[in-house]
């Protein structure tokens, strides 16, 4: 595990837009799998600017989302659905129809988790991931408990996943109370990992991860064991690991 300091929220997004970057240089055709929520905001700004001034050319790319909330239609403006259009998609030029996000509105959820692994098998696995992660060490909706997820399956968020999603929301009674998310087993087949924190409130959970025992109950402590993973975080969200 490499973990490289960034000086604040900015420079870590731009570092790690320069990763993501290089692996669309180097591999046009990549499998990006993405992530939502406030860390990865900088990276995509990023990479739109990069994007809009010639530099950076997603055609050939295709990106498979982390996670769904339950019950939310795709066009409904707190979707991560609708998230990724706002801040990524609209933007790039990924093609339409190799952008994969798990249907939070299918009627059978076990029968989307099996088609949403369908998927990335088809695409022949991720080559970089990108992760936020929890205040619980979540990463994608993996939440903490007593084994490791494998495939994408429907789980029910924690007290603290709810809370910390209410800003998005305005109450806590509207974060729905389930996700699909994608399991264990293909965030650590991904070919490279590339996981941002930023902030006082994700060092726990970092220190926790990086340094802390491999357990189920830290969720992103499985990475320890990965053989391509980079951490970039801020010194706040590096402040109690034992660097
Ligand atoms: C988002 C996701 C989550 C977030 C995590 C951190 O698709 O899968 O694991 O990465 O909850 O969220 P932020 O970045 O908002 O602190």
């Amino acid at each position: 595990m490499k973990i490289i300091r960034a000086k604040d929220y900015n420079d870590m997004s731009r570092k790690a837009a320069n990763i993501i970057s290089a692996q669309i240089i180097l591999k046009p055709e990549s499998v990006l799998g993405l992530a939502t929520g406030s860390s990865p905001l900088g990276i995509y700004r990023q990479l739109i600017q990069w994007y809009e001034k010639g530099d950076l050319d997603f055609s050939e790319a295709t990106s498979v989302n982390l996670d769904e909330y339950c019950g939310l239609p795709a066009e409904n403006g707190q979707s991560y659905h609708a998230f990724m259009r706002q801040n990524f998609f609209d933007h790039v030029n990924l093609a339409p129809h190799r952008i994969h996000i798990p249907d939070g509105m299918a009627p059978d959820p076990a029968a989307e988790c099996l088609r949403y692994d369908r998927i990335i098998a088809e695409c022949g696995g991720i080559d970089l991931q990108l992760l936020g992660i929890g205040h619980n060490a979540h990463i994608g909706f993996n939440e903490p408990g007593d084994f490791f997820s494998k495939h994408t399956h429907q789980v029910a968020l924690t007290e603290s996943t709810i809370a910390a999603n209410t800003r998005f929301f305005g109450r806590p009674e509207e974060v729905p109370r389930q996700a699909i998310s994608m399991g264990m087993q293909a965030i650590t087949q991904a070919r490279k990992i590339l996981l941002v924190a930023s902030g006082a409130d994700k060092a726990e959970a970092l220190s926790a991860s990086c340094f802390g025992p491999v357990t189920p109950r830290v969720p992103a402590s499985i990475l320890q064991l990965h053989q391509d993973v980079t951490v970039i975080a801020d010194g706040e969200a590096l402040s109690k690991c034992p660097l």
